[in-house]
């Protein structure tokens, strides 16, 4: 058979934050390769699959992943060879059963993702197809909504801001094009305001500006200025959306939150905040409002909020079937974010966007904070159809690669 495995290879290599990453090529009997470079998070989710890292102090200070490496150029290569690549359940149940342990932490997420997403690759480029229709197995393809990162704070800057990400979403646009330019435009602008006001234009590790800013409120009313000055409508043309990553700043053992903008206070209060902050700006999506662990504040988020905004479940979800089981079952959120890693194979992303899709919660496919030139994801967010991609601002190529596939894609479903 055409697309059996012939060979399987890791190595380490750089990720956007200059970390050591996986990267995998799988080839096929008939010459064709695929291959995939893994992400790697920064405020990752307590039940995230495991990233296996050396610890070894005199490598990348403890980060290098050679035995990820090894562990693909040993154990999962000698299993996979002959083994048929477009057969993706029977690729991804051969590395769950070579790593058997419930989180990867054996053979590692990142060994596990490598091959996985690779094989795919391989498979499509054999069935001489574009990977986004190759990975939609004949359903129906649509272009994303761009959510663009464009301030961030929290973990991903340096800079008194507890929320992670404040992001515009072009979504009054018809092409995706004209969206990526809307967002080009207004990302511009807000550099010029910036400067004008004396605030530092360098960007975070996804790209956004990562100014010294006293509130919320503030970072919002300096987007609205961009978008006006940039001469589109808010609310219309382009709208607000926010990743809190709140789990970063919630101390479980007194079940508060220690937030700037409200001081110290529990989950009523803070979902009284997002709605008092939904009410004022036109923010259609808030990802990670609570913590990953606060299931009851989730829900009263959810029967608050949710019939006005976009709640989206990261930290919350870990991309995992089993936690968005328990998210429908008990009306936690109303959104899922597809981060692949994070639960470590093609197949099991698939079971959570389709589990998701089923009971209307929307996805949004992800990238991490440390990324790479991989493209992957802009054709996984065609190929089901997502509602939304999130994939950084309007500089650093790692971002910028994404949104450039996604001009391909949209030209080539054009044509
Ligand atoms: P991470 O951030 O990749 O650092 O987890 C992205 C996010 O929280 O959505
Ligand atoms: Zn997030």
């Amino acid at each position: 058979m055409s697309a059996e495995i012939k060979d399987v290879r890791a190595r380490e290599i750089l990720d956007s934050r200059g970390q050591p990453t996986v990267h995998v090529d799988v080839w096929l009997e008939d010459e064709s390769r695929g291959s995939f470079s893994v992400p790697s998070g920064a405020s990752t989710g307590e039940h995230e699959a495991i990233e296996l890292r050396d610890g070894d102090a005199a490598r990348y200070f403890g980060k290098g992943v050679l035995n990820a490496v090894s562990n693909v150029n040993n154990i999962i290569r000698s299993a996979l060879i002959g083994e048929p690549a477009d057969d993706q359940r029977s690729v991804d149940d051969t590395l769950l059963n070579l790593d058997g342990t419930p989180n990867k932490s054996h053979l590692g997420a990142n060994a596990i993702l490598g091959v996985s997403m690779a094989a795919a690759r391989a498979a499509a480029v054999s069935k001489k197809m574009p990977f986004y229709r190759y990975l939609s197995e004949g359903s129906s393809l649509s272009m994303p909504i761009p959510m663009m990162n464009i301030l961030n704070g929290g973990a991903h800057a340096d800079n008194g801001l507890d929320i992670q990400e404040f992001m515009m979403v072009p979504h009054g646009f018809s092409k995706f094009s004209e969206s990526l330019r809307a967002g080009a435009e207004v990302f511009h602008k807000l550099k010029s305001i910036l400067k004008k006001a004396d605030l530092v234009t360098a960007v975070g590790d996804e790209g956004g500006f990562a100014p010294r800013l006293n509130s919320t409120r503030q970072a919002l009313d300096l987007i609205l200025e961009a978008i006006a000055q940039a001469g589109y409508q808010a609310g219309t043309q382009i709208s607000l959306a926010l990743d809190v990553a709140a789990s970063e700043f919630y101390d479980a053992s007194k079940q508060n939150y220690q937030f700037k903008d409200t001081g110290l206070v529990d989950s009523s209060r803070l979902i009284q905040f997002w709605k008092e902050l939904t009410e004022s700006y036109p923010i259609l999506s808030i990802e990670d409002g609570l913590d990953q662990n606060d299931w009851a504040g989730w829900q009263s988020l959810t029967s608050t909020l949710g019939q006005q905004v976009q709640l989206v479940g990261d930290d919350l979800f870990v991309t995992n079937p089993a936690f968005i089981q328990k998210g429908i079952s008990s009306k936690a959120a109303n959104a899922v974010l597809i981060k692949l890693n994070q639960i470590g194979t093609l197949s099991e992303t698939m079971s959570a966007i389709h589990m998701a899709q089923k009971a209307g919660y929307k996805h949004v496919v992800s990238h991490r904070s440390g990324e790479t030139e991989d493209t992957s994801i802009a054709d996984l967010a065609v190929a089901t159809s997502a509602a939304f991609i999130k994939t950084g601002s309007l500089c650093r190529s790692e971002r910028i690669a994404k949104y450039n596939r996604l001009l391909e894609i949209e030209e080539e479903l054009t044509k």
